[in-house]
This record gives structure tokens, C-alpha cells and sequence, in this order.
């Protein structure tokens, strides 16, 4: 099919994709981008294709930014403007993006359209969020947790919300570090069955249809929109479904008393969190945004860079 030899790379689709120890190690890099005392760029002279099919405000400038810190060029390829946005093959596409850039992020719908992506290129493909998985936003998450609280190790983690993809990417960071997940679901908006599976094998990972069970003695609060993007139409249903779900003061009095909050954004107050809470002080949501840089940043030295994460 090619007539170029393969160059080793490897992605990040999901949390899953590295071991503990690599993401041990990830985030000790992540911490010192964080703290200002990493310096160097590994990424000069590279290029960084993003994709996206979806909006997006703190991924796509997270990535531009933290790219052009590392040294390197970042492309915002709009599908309005490639012709993947005409129905030129994924497959097609990766081949060429990759004989011209040296790592792709795609934000997309499909999961299956970033493993097609990532099977055809032959540099790394970063997932930038589908509807299955947003695992730099986990990173970022994370990173927070261990920045406030210093670890997740014995913590309890509170999923208040949507099983969407953000709840999967939680339960395949729980499977491999091994923190307890504790997850309130409306019926009918569960995670994806295969990472609630995997999580549960793994760690202990609770799921009910109660926000206060999953909600009491957490150390991290977790909840995220009711209606993701692709789902907007749901809307109304959804409204009425997630009724009780809302993360309130009374909700957050039932946590543990040093407990934070974290939500990816953009957020709808009123509806999963009000604005005591997120504009609260227990609150670590705009930290949480600023960690998308630099967790990110950890990612792109290590996959297109020559940053090493332990065998
Ligand atoms: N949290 C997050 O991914 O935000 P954007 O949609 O703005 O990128
Ligand atoms: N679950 C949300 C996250 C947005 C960053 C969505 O997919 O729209």
C-alpha cells in the first residue's frame, strides 16, 4: 500500500492507551510545563494538524498554544475547508497528513472515525474528544486532582450526570489507577457498557440512580452537560430526565468537607450545576481549563517529541 517505511509513533484515543507508570510519569512531566520549569522544545521545526468536526473553545486553543510553546507549527485544518469535509476518505487523508505533519488531533462524533484516522496515519493521532471518549480532558482533570489534593490515591471520585463521554474516559483513568469512581446516572443515560466492565474488574466503581449516594464523602465532584454536542435536539427530554441531578450547595454539603468541583466546560448554570457551586469556593474549574495546556503539552512532548515515559 505505501511505499514509505512506517515510523514507530504510538496515540492517544484513550486513557487506556497508556499503562499507570506512563501516566505516572506523564503527569510529573505535566506538573513541571505547570510550574514554568520545563523550557525546552522538543517540537521545534514540527507540525500539528487539528480537526475538528466539533466546537470547541479550550481544546483548540490549548493545543494551538501549547504546540507553538514546544516549538512547533500548529495547522486548524476546518472540515469546511479540507476535503474530508467533502467525503474524502479518513483513510486517504491520514495518508497524506502524514507525509506532511508529524502528529493529528481530531475532535470528532464517531469513535470509530479516530481508530480509522489512527490505523491509516503513521504519525500520532491525539483524540481531541468523540462520542465515546474525551481522555485529554481526564489528563487535565487529573492533573488538577493531584495539583489541590495532591493525589487520587484513596480518593473518592463522584460522577454526577450524563454517562457520556467524559464519565467513560473517568471510568478508563479509574481502571488504570485504580481510584474508586462512584457514578449517578439517570436510567438510560448509562456510560458505555465494555469501560464500565473494564473499570469495574479493575477498582471499585459504583453506579446509581441517586446523585446523593454517589455524591457523599467524594473528595472530587464531578459533573458535566446534560445534552452534549451531536445531542442538542434531546434537549427538552433530557431536561426532564436529569431533574434531581442538579449539583447544589445541599449536594456538595453531603461531599467530603475539603472536596472540589470540577467541570470540563462550557457549562450550563442552572441546569447541572448552579452558580454558587461552580463560581463557588470549592470550585477548581478554571484551574481545571488552565491544565488542559499543560497536560497536553506533557502529551505532544511525549508522543511527537523526544520525551520518554518509563518501558
Ligand atoms: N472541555 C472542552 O473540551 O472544552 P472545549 O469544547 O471548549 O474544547
Ligand atoms: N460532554 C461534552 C463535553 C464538552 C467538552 C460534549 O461532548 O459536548
Amino acid at each position: 500500500m505505501t511505499d514509505r517505511p512506517q515510523r514507530e509513533h504510538r496515540d492517544l484515543l484513550a486513557i487506556t492507551d497508556f499503562t499507570r507508570p506512563e501516566l505516572e510519569a506523564l503527569f510529573d512531566l505535566a506538573e513541571r510545563m505547570r510550574t514554568g520549569r520545563y523550557r525546552r522544545t522538543p517540537l521545534a521545526g514540527k507540525s500539528l494538524a487539528m480537526i475538528f468536526f466539533k466546537s470547541s473553545t479550550r481544546t483548540r486553543v490549548s493545543f494551538e498554544v501549547g504546540a507553538f510553546q514546544l516549538g512547533a507549527h500548529p495547522l486548524m485544518l476546518s472540515p469546511r475547508d479540507i476535503q474530508l469535509g467533502r467525503g474524502e476518505p479518513i483513510a486517504d487523508t491520514a495518508r497524506v497528513l502524514s507525509r506532511m505533519v508529524d502528529g493529528i488531533m481530531v475532535r470528532t462524533y464517531a469513535h470509530a472515525e479516530v481508530e480509522e484516522l489512527a490505523l491509516h496515519a503513521d504519525v500520532p493521532v491525539i483524540n481531541g474528544l468523540t462520542d465515546l471518549q474525551h481522555p485529554c480532558q481526564i489528563l487535565a482533570d487529573l492533573l488538577t486532582v493531584r495539583q489541590h489534593l495532591g493525589t487520587w490515591q484513596g480518593k473518592r471520585i463522584a460522577w454526577i450526570g450524563d454517562g457520556n463521554n467524559m464519565a467513560n474516559s473517568w471510568l478508563d483513568a479509574a481502571a488504570v489507577l485504580g481510584f474508586e469512581l462512584a457514578l449517578a446516572c439517570p436510567e438510560g443515560y448509562d456510560p458505555d457498557a465494555a469501560c464500565l466492565s473494564r473499570a469495574r474488574e479493575a477498582t471499585t466503581v459504583t453506579l446509581t440512580r441517586e446523585p446523593a449516594e454517589a455524591i457523599s464523602g467524594a473528595h472530587v465532584v464531578n459533573t458535566d452537560v446534560w445534552a452534549s454536542m451531536g445531542h442538542e435536539e434531546e434537549t427538552k427530554a433530557r431536561l426532564s430526565a436529569f431533574e434531581g441531578y442538579t449539583v447544589n450547595a445541599a449536594m456538595m454539603a453531603r461531599a467530603d468537607a475539603g472536596a472540589i468541583f470540577l467541570h470540563c466546560l462550557p457549562a450550563h448554570r442552572g441546569e447541572e450545576v448552579t452558580s454558587d457551586v461552580i463560581d463557588g469556593p470549592q470550585s477548581r474549574v478554571w484551574d481545571e481549563a488552565e491544565n488542559r495546556l499543560h497536560a497536553q503539552k506533557a502529551v505532544l512532548a511525549v508522543l511527537m517529541g523526544d520525551e520518554k515515559l518509563p518501558a
